[in-house]
């Protein structure tokens, strides 16, 4: 089994909107990932738009072959309605709040598990995949069992900081969370902070991992390798050695 790579472009998109023109051209640049090798495209709409714009979606969703992840909070209706209108292969529920300056906690499934099942049975009657954003915490995974999601995204950003000072204990908690999810049959995603240095560790020592999103270190490193190189190198990380 291999672990598929899925760009998430709303770095792009931030620059592009610093000088308010279309430089660099969001569209050029995803349809670009795919060609280079990537196995999906990840965007986060928020709703300041202050990367993607919703009517980004709309425009990628007819251009792209790989698979198209859209993430956010379902509590807001307006990503509601572009999820349903654009039916990508995956959503990807995350408990952000107005103004969060990046995606900073995972569901409390517990406490929202009545509403995460609700919506969650309307995505799946749309056929779209769910995964929602936990931490590596076996209650929290229990949890997400119930709310009927198709996977969960381990939120890495613990691991990420942890793993220069101590990279076995920074795995540790993931390892436990990986094998639960696969014991129940949760399809295991993951991201956030995950980075050339980081990603074979966690991919070799994370069983069933079946797609990282990454954006903030891809697309920096590209700044330094290029977009087609720096993409080969991801994806040679995610292979097993
Ligand atoms: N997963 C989620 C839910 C996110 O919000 C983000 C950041 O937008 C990522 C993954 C990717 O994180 P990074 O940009 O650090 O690779």
């Amino acid at each position: 089994m291999s672990t598929k790579l899925s760009v998430n472009i709303n770095k792009i998109a931030t620059i592009r909107n610093s000088r308010g023109g279309n430089t660099p051209d969001l569209l050029k640049v995803a349809m670009d990932c795919e060609r280079f090798g990537a196995q999906g495209i990840t965007v986060h709409p928020r709703p300041d738009e202050r990367h993607i714009r919703y009517s980004d979606v709309r425009e990628l969703k007819p251009l792209l072959q790989t698979e198209f992840n859209i993430e956010g909070n379902p509590r807001e209706q307006k990503f509601m309605d572009l999820v349903f209108e654009n039916k990508p292969a995956q959503v990807t529920l995350v408990p952000d709040v107005l103004g969060q300056l990046t995606s900073d906690h995972g569901w409390d499934t517990i406490a929202n598990k009545d509403y995460l099942k609700e919506i969650i049975s309307e995505f799946k009657k749309a056929g779209i995949r769910t995964s929602i954003f936990v931490s590596p915490d076996l209650n929290m995974i229990d949890g997400a069992l119930e709310t009927g999601a198709d996977r969960i995204e381990l939120y890495t950003e613990s691991y990420a900081k942890d793993f220069f000072h101590d990279r076995e204990k920074a795995i540790a908690p993931f390892r436990v969370a990986a094998k639960r999810a696969n014991e129940v049959g949760l399809g295991i995603n993951a991201g956030h902070d995950l980075s050339l240095q980081n990603l074979n560790y966690f991919a070799k020592n994370v069983e069933g991992l079946l797609e990282v999103s990454i954006g903030h270190a891809l697309i920096s490193d590209a700044l330094y390798f290029g977009l087609e190189n720096t993409i080969q190198l991801y994806l040679r990380e995610l292979v097993i050695r």
